[in-house]
């Protein structure tokens, strides 16, 4: 299935380098473009309707905004249509491409490495064969959730702004140590390592958070002043404010 790309930012590369296949894409600044192509092979094009016309899957990576005026380019042309685009609804897709099949995803950047989380709700007009090829090429990608679409926003402040969270979080962490003496490096080293350990903790016990907190919480011990230290911080409420902001971005 040949992918083109509209627009060749952040979240194209990354889905560009988690499929490693040749891509067809354009952007408006063309050395973006270029370098995608030159880096994951397949060919940067001069206008979003080449790439409709050679692609049999176009995936929407400009901004939400651009979707009308991108519509207005290849909505004639496009076999396909996958979008990404944060906070435009099927509705919005359906009305914007009337004739193509549409599909709504939200991805995360950890597609780059294979390990994405992407939510996928199915457009009316995608068909049970291409419902099982989108369902192919999204799974190289890492774990795809089909939900129902009015999920797809809430869902995003958890597995879209992850990568951005959980950096934010491990620099902090890393931070913390190199004040109380650990050479940057080995904290970063540190941090991440025992990040990514504890999360596939997580889930080997299916996101039982409280059993994996209790289990490394002995009573009066280290790991207790830590956690109460964190709560005193208020981190949860500072995550309930997050996900507040991340509903009101997206107007909901
Ligand atoms: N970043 C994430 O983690 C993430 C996660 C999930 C979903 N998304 C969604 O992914 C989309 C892209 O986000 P991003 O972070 O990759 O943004 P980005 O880095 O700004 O990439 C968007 C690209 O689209 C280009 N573009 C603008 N108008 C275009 C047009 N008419 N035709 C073709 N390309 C056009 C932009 O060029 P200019 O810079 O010149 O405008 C830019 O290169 C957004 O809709 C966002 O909601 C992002």
């Amino acid at each position: 299935m040949q992918v083109g790309l509209i627009g060749a930012g952040n979240m194209a590369r990354a889905l560009a380098r988690g499929w490693g296949d040749p891509v067809l894409c354009a952007d408006p600044v063309a050395g973006r473009a270029h370098s995608l192509a030159a880096e994951v092979g397949g060919q940067a094009l001069d206008s979003n309707p080449e790439v409709a016309q050679r692609a049999d899957v176009v995936v929407l990576c400009h901004k939400p905004a651009q979707l009308e005026d991108v519509a207005g380019e290849i909505g004639g042309t496009a076999k396909a249509v996958v979008s990404i685009l944060g906070g435009r609804t099927l509705a919005d897709l359906e009305a914007a491409y009337p004739d193509t099949p549409v599909a709504r995803l939200m991805p995360n950047t950890a597609v780059e490495v294979n390990k994405g989380v992407i939510t996928y709700a199915r457009g009316a007009r995608v068909d049970d064969d291409l419902h099982a090829s989108l369902q192919d090429l999204l799974g190289r990608l890492g774990h795809v959730i089909e939900v129902d679409e009015h999920l797809i926003d809430v869902a995003t402040g958890l597995n879209g702004v992850a990568p951005a969270y959980l950096a934010l979080f491990v620099e902090a962490w890393v931070d913390a140590g190199v004040k109380h003496g650990l050479p940057p490096a080995l904290a970063s080293e540190l941090a991440v390592e025992s990040a990514a350990g504890a999360i596939a903790l997580l889930a080997a016990h299916q996101g039982d958070t409280l059993g994996v907190r209790r289990a490394v919480t002995s009573p009066g011990g280290v790991t207790a002043a830590g956690l109460a230290a964190l709560e005193r911080r208020e981190l949860r409420a500072a995550l309930l404010d997050a996900m507040d902001a991340v509903m009101t971005k997206l107007g909901r």
